[in-house]
């Protein structure tokens, strides 16, 4: 490659689109340009974000599911998983604490469980809509006549990961639904008026680098408001138990670092399995190459250990207010604030062109 890593920058910051190989070669970078490369993502985070970090606190109520994907912890066919709901007043409460410990967004995440039919979801998102918290559903995928009770009822956004945008993978990692089906479901989401999030996983097993690129380049083409990537992360109860870490960890980072120079007005959290990852600095080093959201799990202890899609999922042990204080340490560490609002999409908070 004959630019340099500070010619590439440049080039991001002012808008360029690089090819897929191009992007895989940027994937890979080490040493100094791997530092160049997130100080350029940390300094486009706070030139168009800002620096206060929007904090979404997650309650993962249900972890029944339909559907038997081959990475996921909670697939249907996993026999060691003890399976719970949470009481709708219990999600209600912790919702409830959610506002008292200065979170503007509550997470309802769940595996695809058809116990929760749109009329009983509507009814926790009413109860929570009038807590004055905006809110986030993570609950699969539905059909729209369902999304479109969620956004009447008072729900803000909607988390769908694409996980892969490479068809034939995606076809062998989700028995249960095709591609089609989630893309679909994305579309609908956003004529429906939804804040839309979406994502990927990192290192999939037999993913090249090149297919991680093309993951980037269609995070682009989703025009999302919202971005989640993490780490995959072998769960010993799943037939992807065999599979390995990527040989270069950076490249975790550096996957983020350039989804923020791709997409600059995205709101990209800084997730939980990056801790898994990186015992307790993980998701610290990523709020810091690229990420201005944080996501405190506020399920109830008791709760927690049941919910693991991945192993060594941090703060299993903690309950939320732990995980609300922790998250403030990190914070204050790291030299950035929290924000106030409820972190609405950039479009949505700054039409006029500004960067509050
Ligand atoms: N490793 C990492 N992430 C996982 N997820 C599910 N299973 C795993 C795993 N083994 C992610 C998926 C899903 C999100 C809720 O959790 O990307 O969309
Ligand atoms: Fe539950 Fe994939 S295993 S949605």
């Amino acid at each position: 490659m004959a630019r340099t890593i500070q010619e590439w920058m440049t080039g991001l910051k002012a808008g360029e689109l690089p090819t897929v190989e191009e992007l895989a070669y940027l994937l890979t970078v080490r040493g100094d340009d791997s530092r160049l490369l997130l100080q350029a993502a940390d300094s486009v985070r706070a030139a168009v974000m800002g620096d206060a970090v929007h904090i979404r606190g997650i309650i993962e109520f249900s972890n029944i599911c339909r559907n038997d994907c081959l990475y996921c912890g909670i697939r249907r066919s996993n026999q060691t998983v003890t399976r719970y709901r949470i009481p709708d007043e219990e999600i209600l409460e912790t919702a409830a604490h959610a506002k008292e410990w200065g979170c503007g967004t509550v997470v309802l995440q769940s595996g695809e469980d058809p116990y929760y039919t749109a009329e009983r979801i509507s009814k926790l998102v009413r109860a929570i809509h009038a807590m004055d918290l905006a809110i986030t559903l993570s609950l699969g995928v539905r059909p729209r006549a369902e999304l479109a009770a969620f956004r009447e009822a008072g729900a803000d956004r909607y988390l769908l990961r694409f996980e892969t945008c490479n068809r034939e993978q995606f076809a062998r990692l989700h028995p249960d639904a095709p591609f089609e089906e989630r893309i679909r479901c994305l579309d609908d989401l956003r004529e429906l008026g939804f804040q839309v999030g979406s994502g990927f996983m990192i290192g999939l097993p037999g993913a090249s680098l090149e297919d991680l690129a093309r993951d980037l380049l269609f995070t682009r083409q989703l025009q999302l408001d919202m971005i989640g990537c993490g780490p995959f992360l072998a769960h010993p109860d799943t037939p992807l138990r065999e599979s390995g870490q990527l040989p270069d960890k950076s490249v975790y980072y550096h996957t983020i670092a350039l989804l923020r120079l791709l997409n600059p007005h995205a709101h990209i959290p800084a997730t939980t399995a990056f801790d898994a990852l990186d015992k307790e600095s993980g998701r610290n080093r990523v709020l810091e190459g690229g990420a201005n959201v944080f996501m405190p799990n506020l399920t109830p202890g008791k709760y927690r250990k049941l919910y693991l899609l991945y192993p060594d999922k941090p703060c299993v042990d903690e309950e939320g207010g732990a995980c609300m204080l922790c998250i403030r340490g990190r914070l204050r560490a790291l030299g950035r604030k929290m924000a106030t609002g409820r972190g609405d999409a950039w479009r949505l908070t700054n039409a006029g062109g500004n960067n509050a």
